[in-house]
């Protein structure tokens, strides 16, 4: 017995694997560290986009999420959701009662000048028409409705 033991302690190749392990767990510790920081760093700072429940829509928004996917999902993310280039439009700032179906026309006839985020500003979207328009705005305001996101009277 006592010699098994001494001869455990003096093989090099388990002191190797132990070091090995310890190296190795380090490593795991450092990594999974990182990946902490870098959730937090994102969660803290630049991550806007919301999670958005979809609704059933209703035959107007299913052509306005056409619609949106191919002139607006590349900024505003799929479902209005936000994306690294452009903020969520299921959003309490976009309420009704703050962006009127009236600021979505004028969006995407003029564009929008960086104000309330940090993305830059909107190029307009001219290659919309007004139809095109009125049933992309149907469809984030269902999507709004289906988040909780109902008309606030503007008082800022
Ligand atoms: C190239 C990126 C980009 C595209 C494409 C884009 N947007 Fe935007 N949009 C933005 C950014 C960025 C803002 C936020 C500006 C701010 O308030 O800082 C914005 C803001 C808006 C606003 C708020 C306007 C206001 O008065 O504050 C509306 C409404 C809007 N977008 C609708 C749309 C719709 C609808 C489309 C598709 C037809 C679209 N956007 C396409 C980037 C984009």
């Amino acid at each position: 017995m006592k010699r098994k033991k001494q001869r455990k302690h003096s093989d090099p190749a388990k002191q190797f694997r132990d070091k090995q392990q310890k190296v190795l767990a380090m490593g795991i510790g450092v990594v999974g560290l990182i990946v902490l920081v870098w959730w937090a760093a994102d969660s803290f700072l630049g991550d806007d986009t919301v999670d958005v429940t979809v609704p059933e829509l209703s035959r107007v928004a299913s052509a306005g999420k056409t619609a949106f996917d191919a002139n607006c999902a590349q900024c505003h993310g799929d479902n209005a959701a936000g994306s690294e280039s452009g903020p969520p439009l299921v959003h309490d700032i976009y309420n009704p009662g703050h962006h009127g179906d009236a600021a979505f026309y004028a969006a995407a006839k003029r564009g929008v000048r960086q104000h309330h985020w940090s993305y830059g500003n909107m190029p307009a979207q001219p290659q919309l028409s007004d139809e095109e328009m009125a049933a992309i705005i149907r469809y984030v305001r269902e999507l709004q409705v289906a988040n909780g996101i109902t008309y606030k009277p503007h008082n800022m």
